[in-house]
């Protein structure tokens, strides 16, 4: 059986049709685009690939799928992923698959002597060793005031071993969490991490739900903005100025094209189109 698009059955190949100043992507479309091998696209030049090294920020309110791009991406894109969940057990984070870690190599915590995490970090290690890919969350259930201190220096140590491990794509899941003194504070581990990965490969996806002035420094160095649609000025402008883009060009584009788990991605170079996509359920 066909669809009506000529696609066989559960494959999501429609793609409706993009406002002037963007384009649309089948999925297949822009994992080629992200990985290089799409120059063109529908009569656009397409802007540079998502290169390791490159930071993705991701806006959207919630549910609008912000977690499920950002593991899409990285089942998709990258081998080496550690995704820190300060919330504590998303459920969409955990539908991933990826294994869940309670202790980081280096950290503060460390795991009891043959205990399960103790070997589940043995088979880890030894899986990179042989660069065997590994996507991994750092996150404990945030419960109790005690859970939240723990899931607090775990978030803490994770950043630093990316750091120092050098390599992996840190997906920072529910940035604010993180970064606002008032709950981790870790905004500043971030904005480092940020402006020293490059140099390491380590890419950065932040994830947000709205742009306080407080997590603005992920954003500033990303070389990618993902939002969801959305009609908040407030929000299309701050992205607008992070990607160094006329915000007028970006409100017509959400205002004509506002579809369910549509992304548009933004790069920073000024003539790019606006890039759109709506990515498989994955979570
Ligand atoms: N592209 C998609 N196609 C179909 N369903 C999707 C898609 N993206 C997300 N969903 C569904 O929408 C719900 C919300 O997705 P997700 O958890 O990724 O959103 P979120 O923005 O991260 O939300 P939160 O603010 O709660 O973290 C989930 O049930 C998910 O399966
Ligand atoms: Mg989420």
């Amino acid at each position: 059986m066909t669809t009506p698009w000529g696609a066989g059955p559960g494959v999501m190949s429609y793609v409706p049709p993009a406002p002037p100043g963007a384009v649309a992507f089948t999925p297949a479309e822009f994992l080629a685009w992200a990985r290089g091998e799409l120059a063109e696209h529908r009569g656009h030049r397409l802007p540079g690939p998502w290169q390791p090294g490159q930071h993705l920020g991701l806006l959207g309110k919630t549910r609008e799928g912000k977690t499920n791009f950002a593991v899409w991406l990285c089942n998709e894109l990258r081998d080496y992923v550690l995704a820190l969940d300060p919330k504590g057990m998303d459920e969409s984070l955990s539908a991933s698959g990826w294994p869940r870690m309670s202790t980081v190599p280096g950290g503060r915590a460390r795991p009891a002597w043959l205990s399960r995490e103790h070997r589940a970090w043995n088979k880890i290690q030894d899986a990179l060793a042989e660069e065997v890919p590994q996507r991994l969350i750092a996150g404990v259930s945030t419960r109790t005031r005690q859970a939240d201190a723990a899931n607090r220096r775990l978030m803490e140590d994770a950043i630093e071993y990316c750091r120092q491990a050098g390599g992996w794509t840190l997906l920072v899941d529910e940035h604010q969490v993180l970064s606002d003194p008032r709950m981790f504070g870790l905004g500043p581990s971030i904005a480092r991490m940020a402006i020293t990965a490059a140099r390491d490969k380590t890419s950065l996806i932040v994830n947000f739900q709205y742009l306080a002035w407080i997590e603005r420094a992920g954003v500033r160095q990303s070389t990618l903005i993902g939002m969801a649609r959305t009609r908040d000025r407030d929000l299309i402008k701050m992205a607008a100025a992070a990607a160094g883009r006329p915000w007028q060009e970006l409100a017509t584009i959400f205002d004509e094209f506002e579809h369910k788990y549509w992304w548009a991605v933004i790069s920073d170079e000024p003539r790019a189109p606006v890039l759109l996509v709506r990515p498989p359920k994955v979570t």
